[in-house]
């Protein structure tokens, strides 16, 4: 809660249509400051589109999206970025031909909408490369990183913009499961040393659960669980939408 009482992040009935098809189907949840929210559901059921509609990559349909109880529902990805919310894409955008350093660097100045000098924009890009576990000197380049270096370098470009808010779209495809377990410690420490707050999404339920507070889960674009982990791990919509009919089970 912020000084007004107000959660950082409240998403109300926020809605995405692409033509007559409904991704996003009247979808709300709260983000407590200082909270790591899980944002769960199979393949296709509405993560990505509900991160695109708060961070302003999408136009929503419907619906209200308040940062720190400021509506931001339709605006730009640069405005939205400018007041605070950082996000990862679950498909690795990096400048392949530039450094680390450099791409940091971008999203810094990115962040700060210009209004800062290189040497800030460097230092805030370092600080980022630290955070996320890269070598932070000014030769080491994009070539080369695998599925799991490229995530971390998805995470160093957000945090650059230096976000009150960020949307992790980990969705941790390609990582092995010591990958996994890194990437789910690397956000807890962002949240517990850096006090920004978080909306983590993914599709595989293990790791995640380890490390949030909350959980959400979509189905066909529609919440249908709220609750803590040990509830989601207990509920039976969430494990029909994760495991299929209890019938067509393997025992
Ligand atoms: N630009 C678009 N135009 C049309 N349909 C779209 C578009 N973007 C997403 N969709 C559809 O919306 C639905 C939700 O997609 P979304 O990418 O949000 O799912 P997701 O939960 O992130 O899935 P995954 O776990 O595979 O990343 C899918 O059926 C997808 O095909
Ligand atoms: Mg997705």
């Amino acid at each position: 809660m912020d000084a007004a009482g107000a959660p950082l992040l409240q998403v109300e009935g926020l809605t995405k249509r692409f033509g007559g098809f409904t991704a996003v189907d009247k979808v709300s949840f709260t983000v407590a400051q200082g909270e790591i929210l899980g944002l769960l559901g199979p393949n296709g059921s509405g993560k990505s589109t509900t991160f695109n509609c708060i961070a302003g990559t999408l136009r929503p349909s419907a619906g209200s999206v308040r940062l720190a109880g400021a509506e931001i529902g339709g605006s730009t990805a640069d405005e939205t970025c400018r007041r605070g919310i950082g996000r990862t894409f679950q498909i690795p955008r990096p400048f392949r031909g530039l450094t680390l350093l450099e791409n940091a660097t971008l999203a810094a100045f990115y962040g700060a909408g210009g209004h800062i000098d290189r040497a800030e924009a460097e230092r805030r890009a370092r600080d980022a490369l630290r955070l996320a576990q890269l070598p932070d000197d000014a030769a080491a380049t994009a070539h080369g990183l695998g599925a799991a270096g490229l995530k971390k370098l998805e995470l160093a470009r957000a945090l650059a913009t230096q976000p009150k808010l960020l949307l992790a779209d980990e969705s941790l495809g390609g990582l092995d499961t010591g990958e996994m377990r890194q990437a789910a410690d690397m956000l807890k420490r962002i949240r517990d040393e850096r006090g920004i707050t978080i909306v983590w999404v993914e599709h595989i339920m293990g790791v995640l659960l380890s490390v949030v507070d909350r959980v959400v889960v979509l189905d066909h674009g529609a919440v249908i669980f709220r609750g803590t982990p040990a509830e989601a791990q207990e509920d039976a919509r969430v494990a029909e939408v994760y495991l299929g009919p209890p019938e067509t089970r393997a025992a």
